[in-house]
């Protein structure tokens, strides 16, 4: 039987095709490369040595996607595939209700009429909008606060009556932190078109010297040194945490929430320090206004992924730098053209 990855090509799908594939499960991969290119897949095969079958299919397209079903023996499903840009999903609401949505409505029909009731599910720790306090457990009220989020939120609600209407689907939803790093081979990693949006990869391309100066936002928020606190995980603990999902889900049906963070929180400054340390290379910034939207601090209690899934994170802030600068050293143009 084979588990189906939903948007392999992308940067966390690839990096959790690396560990599925080393732990020898049967992947089967969709992506239309809205936002990746085909050469992480080959990088992927590079890595593993082992092969897979792909097919460039958009979750929009129905019948393909019934296809693919009909193809192949798959009972479960990991799905990555959605659009992800916060400042872009607020621009262009109707494109990312759809994709992400539709696409995963498709996705869930398709898996029921298939009799493939097991779903791991990519959420964010958007959804816990502004949070009152940290760290977060799984239980915190949860809001957000752009298109996005509003699509990770539906997500989870679509999966959540999927499994109160038939519980023979084993649905779990990791709600992601903040991911960052790359595998230690350096031939697959994070591959952001233009300029990044995201912290990790702007300071990667600041030290690489792509980009002259990183931009701070903020360093009036309310933590110990005014800039924003967030809860950095590296992609290939990450990637085993789905490992682990996908094992419980084979083994118990219902729905359950997971945290996949590591519990610390670094701030803006912290990061920019552990960066020059695992580099030895001095990061220019300077401290500009708040970016509407961000707040003050978010991470993590993962207890709940240790307890049940028997899953924590290993990589500490200096592996995941060290891999970043390494992913851009040995590929200056990500994965080209
Ligand atoms: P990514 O953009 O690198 O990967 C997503 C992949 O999905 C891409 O390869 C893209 O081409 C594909 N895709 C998008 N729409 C598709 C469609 N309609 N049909 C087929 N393929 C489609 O993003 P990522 O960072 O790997 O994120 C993976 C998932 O995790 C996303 O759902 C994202 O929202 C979620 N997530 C990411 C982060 C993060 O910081 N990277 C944080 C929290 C949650
Ligand atoms: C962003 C997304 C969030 C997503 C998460 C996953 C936004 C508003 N939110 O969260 O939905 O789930 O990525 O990784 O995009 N920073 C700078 N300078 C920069 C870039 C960022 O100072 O050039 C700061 C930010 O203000 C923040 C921290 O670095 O305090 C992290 O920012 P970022 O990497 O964009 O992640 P989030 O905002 O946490």
């Amino acid at each position: 039987m084979a588990i189906l990855i939903t948007g392999g090509a992308g940067y966390i799908g690839s990096h959790t095709m690396v560990e599925l594939l080393e732990a020898g499960r049967e992947l089967v991969v969709v992506d239309n490369f809205l936002n990746s290119k085909p050469e992480s897949l080959e990088r992927v095969k590079k890595i593993t040595g082992k092969n897979f079958k792909f097919y460039e299919v958009d979750l929009l397209d129905y019948d393909a996607l019934d296809k693919v079903f009909c193809e192949n023996d798959i009972d479960s499903c990991i799905h990555f595939a959605g659009l992800k840009a916060v400042g872009e999903s607020c621009a262009k609401p109707l494109l990312y209700y759809h994709n992400n949505i539709t696409g995963t409505l498709n996705l869930c029909e398709i898996m029921q009429k298939h009799g493939a009731k097991r779903i791991v599910f990519s959420s964010s720790a958007t959804v816990y909008g502004k949070p009152a306090s940290v760290p977060i457990t799984e239980d915190f009220p949860l809001s957000t606060t752009n298109p996005y989020g509003e699509t990770k939120l539906m997500i989870e609600r679509i999966l959540k009556d999927l499994h109160a209407a038939d519980n023979e689907w084993s649905v779990s939803v990791l709600r992601y932190f903040n991911p960052i790093g790359a595998h230690k081979s350096g031939l697959i990693g994070e591959d952001p078109q233009g300029i990044p949006n995201n912290l990790l990869p702007y300071i990667t391309q600041v030290a690489s010297g792509k980009r002259e100066c990183l931009s701070v936002f903020g360093n009036d928020y309310n933590t110990p040194d005014g800039t924003g606190v967030r809860d950095y995980i590296h992609v290939v603990d990450l990637a085993k945490a789905h490992l682990k999902a996908i094992e419980r889900a084979e083994t118990v049906t219902g729905i359950e929430y997971f945290n996949v963070g590591t519990g610390i929180g670094y701030s803006v400054l912290d990061i920019v320090h552990a960066y020059e340390k695992a580099t030895g290379i001095k990061i220019n910034y300077k401290i500009v206004d708040r970016r509407p939207g961000d707040i003050d601090e978010c991470y993590a209690n993962p207890e709940k992924a240790y307890n049940v899934l028997g899953w924590r994170a290993e990589n500490n802030i200096e592996d995941m730098c060290r891999d970043s600068y390494n992913w851009q050293l040995k590929n200056p143009n990500g994965y080209g053209d």
